[in-house]
């Protein structure tokens, strides 16, 4: 079978996955993955409406020379056909490239320290009204954070066995495991990575499941080798994106968040109709669970350490799974449940404060990548905080002061003003910056972006990181605390499972996040601690089948 995109052929180098879980644990991999998660490309997301905001803002510069102060060195100008041609100038041709000076460096960090700041007090605000939000998903469906019951029923026992297959669509790449648990928080995982093209992410919702089952199929034939007269292997889908469930093997896309934007298939059951494409294409597998990536690490992190009660994912999006009884679940009490069963819920906190925009203190940049993006107003929590977005925060912030005149004066900055070209990992990269002179950020601007810096331009820019990436780490510890503080956690503590590229690539994320804890809490906050997660899209999802089939084959099976 022809698949649309090549498996990716590079030897994992990192990502986190895949990695021994723990000790006598091992991970085997068929070195044709890739582990950066740097393959997210600088499109992505807002995509065209977000290079239409770009042309409008070059525009308004251009209308003016009359801008006065103004010394853009790129613009655009309108052809007769309507054809936008881009041009460079530098405005003093003899001058050396004139830079921001000291004083007016140190007061542009004063300002963006004040808007990007977020002080213990309005912390506090941010858990409360978090924690309310929380509780209201429980009450009713429907609900912006929809907290969604996962039919994944209290924690695993640890001695979970079998071999089970596992796929996971998540926000960059398509990754296919067979995973065989062996019990004793043992496991071993044999996976192929697939890149998803921009392309696949807006194509018809069906044909972007049909390539799921086609990098399934050849996984199975080509990499395991198994034929048609194998017996067929339980699958569980990963598919980190909110649905509403019924059941473990159903799952209704409520919206797509990340940037996707495959029409048919927002409100039909993906379960269904990935089902029907394994079915077609005649692939050897059966759909057990559809589980999302915060299930499957809360599960697969407390398979390892029970004392794990919460996961969450700082990755391309931010969200968070924990567990909790069915009593406290007030919107699904028509299905009867013993009121101390554990459920684990996917919370989907990413969309804490969409639409209304009332808690949280969104700066002009968010507003804009909010207004510009494939999904305006939804997502507000997780647009401040994921890894798709904080590049393009600092790259606004960079465009703003080359149209106020006080960065970059008379180079061409065109490649720095296509929306979304400054890519999260380029702040992780200035953040490690080890050396004196800042070499590494000279390399960032000179080579993918053809723009020379000064020294204290540079420093700036490192502040401007830490400044965005702290303001993340510290609303992400908003959502843990509103999840502690619900579930009684802080007098005897909990390991949080953590993983996704941010938590994982961006240096001192974890570091800050216990801060904010402690901040938020005062010294009890400690008792939280993140760690690196299992790898729960693939371990996790595995498990979760390993505990549906136990649980079917007792005869416990529920629907909604
Ligand atoms: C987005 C998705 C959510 C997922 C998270 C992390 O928030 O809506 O389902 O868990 O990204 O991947």
């Amino acid at each position: 079978m022809e698949l649309a995109s090549s498996p990716l052929s590079t030897p994992t180098t990192g990502g986190g996955i895949p990695r021994t879980a723990s000790p006598g644990s091992q991970v085997l991999d068929n070195g044709t993955n890739i582990g950066s998660a740097s393959g997210r490309k600088a499109s992505f997301g807002g995509g065209a409406l977000g290079q239409n905001f770009a042309m409008e803002r070059r525009g308004s510069a251009e209308s003016g020379p009359a801008r006065r102060g103004s010394r853009r060195g790129s613009g655009v100008v309108m052809t007769p056909g309507g054809a936008p041609v881009v041009y460079h100038t530098r405005t003093d041709e003899d001058r050396e490239f004139p830079h921001a000076e000291k004083k007016t460096i140190a007061d542009l960090l004063r300002k963006y320290e004040s808007l990007l700041t977020l002080t213990p007090q309005r912390m506090r605000m941010i858990v409360h009204a978090i924690e309310e939000t929380l509780d209201k998903g429980l009450q009713k469906d429907g609900q912006i954070v929809p907290m969604i019951p996962t039919f994944v029923f209290g924690w695993p026992t640890g001695e979970e066995v079998g071999e089970y297959l596992a796929l996971d669509l998540g926000g960059t790449n398509l990754r296919v495991c067979l995973v065989d648990l062996q019990g004793h928080g043992k496991f071993e995982v044999t996976q192929t990575k697939y890149r998803l093209t921009e392309e696949q992410k807006q194509e018809d919702g069906q044909k972007l499941l049909d390539f799921c089952a086609e990098c399934l199929d050849n996984f199975i034939t080509n990499t395991l080798g198994r034929t048609e007269n194998d017996p067929m292997l339980p699958l569980g889908f990963t598919f980190s994106y909110p649905c509403s469930q019924l059941r473990i093997d159903h799952g209704e896309l409520i919206r797509w968040t990340k940037g996707f934007g495959a029409p048919n298939i927002e409100g039909h059951d993906v379960a269904a109709m990935f089902a029907s494409s394994l079915k077609r294409l005649n692939v050897n597998a059966e759909l057990t669970a559809l589980i999302n990536d915060t299930t499957g690490t809360l599960i697969a992190s407390n398979y390892v350490d029970p004392n794990t009660k919460i996961a969450v994912i700082f990755g391309t999006g931010c969200n968070a799974a924990y567990m909790e009884t069915a009593g406290n679940i007030p919107k699904m009490s028509s299905v009867g449940l013993e009121a101390d069963q554990g459920m684990a819920i996917n919370c989907e906190w990413g969309a804490f404060d969409s639409f209304d925009h009332q808690h949280l203190p969104r700066t002009k940049y968010d507003i804009i990548i909010d207004e510009s993006s494939n999904k305006p107003g939804e997502q507000s929590f997780e647009k401040m905080i994921a890894g798709l977005y904080l590049g393009e925060v600092f790259r606004l912030i960079l465009c703003e002061l080359i149209d106020s005149g006080d960065l970059f004066l008379g180079q061409n900055t065109y490649k720095l003003e296509k929306a979304y070209a400054f890519d999260t990992a380029f702040l992780s990269l200035m953040e490690s910056d080890p050396t004196d002179e800042l070499l590494t950020i000279i390399g960032v601007f000179s080579h993918f972006f053809g723009i020379e810096t000064t020294l204290e331009e540079r420093q700036f820019f490192r502040q401007l990181a830490v400044l965005i990436g702290t303001r993340a780490a510290r609303l992400s510890a908003c959502g843990i605390a509103a999840i502690v503080s619900k579930k009684g956690y802080l007098e005897k503590g909990c390991a949080v499972g953590a993983d996704g590229s941010l938590y994982n690539k961006y240096p001192n994320f974890a570091n800050r996040v216990h801060a904010a804890l402690v901040d938020i809490f005062g010294e009890k906050g400690k008792r939280i601690v993140t760690h690196h997660a299992e790898d729960g899209s693939g371990v996790g999802s595995a498990i979760i089948a390993a505990m549906t089939k136990a649980r079917k084959e007792k005869g416990f099976y529920v629907d909604y």
